[in-house]
């Protein structure tokens, strides 16, 4: 069984197994044609539910073989041009070539003794982003697992900033169409029922701030106090941008911490033709990124940044065995002051790979081609009559419904397009998403594939409009 354990002794054994993995994966990518085979649950589930992990195949090239009928075979593949659902984007190879290296070395982001220089590459990719946002001299932060932690972290600080003794007082404001990962925040934070404060938004998706700054009014008036505003730097379902300048005029009238999730949009801090659209981030106390979004970075890879370093000491806890506070005193770095992790994985090597082989300049490039693709796109289905489409494109996204000709009953409008998407899905032609909108069902282009083009977007227009169509036919016949 050692010889199973990586070290100096097993190069070889590590060398062919980690090829031949690579080798099978590369075949598959090359091969697909296809985001997915449109396998059913009930066709898989039997395949993985028989297998006896008791019973090890030992060998690498059975154990391959056993994963390209359990997984490879009918994984979803992002890469593909048809995959346009949700926030996930193609890897890039320097990304991916990290990933091998960190979980070959495997070194743990916690402390010095776990990671040498890891930490002071996690340290200087930090310093790079928040200086990419503008935070300041005094900025920093910590990589975390996603934009869901990024998010409760930052709300962390928010709340012990606040510095109040009833935490029922406290409140946060954050658009109708933020993230739900804010409302899980407040129920983890012990924040009461009616914490977070929803603000509607305008007809572009965007943050009504009269009616915040009404809220936050309210909120004084009411003896309560106002912990955090949340403005979305890219919503999930829109990719709209809250209007950051004006919530930082309010969050600064009012004392609220301001918190920027950019997880979808930080993308723009790279981009060489578009970062305009998040001005006013660099006056945020504290910003999530989501490198896994659109950065092209394999999951997980995630920061949250603040203005002020000292506000990460909330998160800090000192132990004997780990990191005892006379190792700040001699100087020595480590990271577990500043995160809700101990042991944590070195993704910041893949954002690090990244720049030192693309460069900045490089990822910005493929982002503002996906947010040119969207407004392509955009003017596509504006153009086209069997569809409705929501909001003009602020980053990638087209959020849109099949309006099939002759069809005014909504609720029959609903069940068109939630048939089409499954129909799809099950196809594997193409992946798309699906939302809801005032109540209606939509369906969502995530697009963060630079391969992805025009034509693409027209094919699969087309597939879904034919879905649609199938359905109304069906549902024709069975009435008569
Ligand atoms: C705006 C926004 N914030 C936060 C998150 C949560 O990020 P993660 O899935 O990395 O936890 C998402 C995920 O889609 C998001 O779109």
């Amino acid at each position: 069984m050692r010889s199973h354990l990586l070290n100096d002794t097993t190069a070889e054994h590590y060398r062919r197994s980690v090829t031949e993995g690579v080798e099978r994966v590369a075949a598959k990518l090359a091969t697909t044609d296809r985001p997915f085979t449109g396998v059913a649950v009930d066709a898989l589930a039997p395949r993985i539910e028989q297998i006896d992990l008791d019973k090890p195949l030992r060998d690498t090239t059975a154990v391959l073989d056993e994963l390209e009928d359990v997984y490879l075979r009918d994984a979803i593949y992002f890469h593909h041009p048809r995959y346009l659902a949700h926030l996930n984007c193609p890897v890039v190879i320097p990304a991916v070539l990290g990933e091998a290296v960190l979980a070959a070395v495997n070194s743990s982001l916690d402390t010095w003794d776990q990671s040498a220089g890891g930490t002071l590459i996690e340290r200087k990719l930090i310093d790079w982003t928040t200086a990419r946002i503008g935070l300041g001299p005094a900025a920093d932060g910590v990589f975390t697992s996603g934009g869901t932690q990024s998010n409760l972290q930052a709300l962390l600080l928010a709340r012990e900033e606040a510095k109040s003794d009833s935490l029922a007082r406290l409140r946060i404001f954050a658009s109708e169409v933020s993230h739900f990962s804010v409302k899980k925040s407040a129920k983890l934070l012990g924040l009461g029922q009616d914490a977070v404060v929803s603000i509607p938004v305008d007809h572009d998706k965007r943050m009504q701030t009269l009616a915040l700054a009404h809220e936050l009014e309210r909120c004084q008036k009411d003896g309560l106090i106002p912990m955090a505003v949340v403005a979305t730097a890219g919503t999930t379902d829109f990719g709209s941008i809250d209007p950051l300048p004006e919530i930082a005029e309010l969050c600064a009238q009012f004392g609220a911490w301001m918190h920027v999730d950019a997880a979808y949009g930080c993308g723009l801090l790279a981009s060489l033709r578009y970062r305009d659209r998040i001005d006013g981030i660099e006056r945020a106390d504290s910003v999530t990124v989501d490198y896994h979004k659109s950065f092209f970075q394999p999951v997980s890879s995630s920061a949250v940044l603040v203005r002020d370093a000292s506000t990460l000491r909330h998160a800090t806890y000192h132990a004997e065995y780990l990191n005892p506070r006379r190792m700040v005193e001699e100087r020595i770095p480590n990271q577990v002051d500043k995160s809700l992790q101990t042991t944590r994985r070195f993704d910041a090597l893949k954002l690090w790979m990244t720049l030192r082989t693309m460069g900045a300049d490089g990822i910005g490039e493929l982002f503002d081609e996906v947010c040119d693709l969207a407004a392509e796109g955009w003017e596509l289905l504006a153009a086209d009559p069997r569809f409705d489409i929501v909001v003009r494109p602020s980053l990638s996204t087209l959020v849109f419904r099949c309006i099939p000709a002759a069809v005014t009953d909504p609720a029959e409008i609903d069940r068109a397009n939630l048939y089409a998407r499954k129909a799809l899905f099950a196809s594997g032609d193409a992946v798309v998403a699906g939302t809801k909108v005032g109540g209606r069902h939509y369906l969502k282009f995530t697009l963060l594939n630079p391969e992805t083009t025009t034509a693409d977007i027209s094919a699969v227009l087309d597939l879904i409009a034919g879905h649609a169509e199938q359905y109304l036919g069906e549902s024709l016949d069975r009435a008569c």
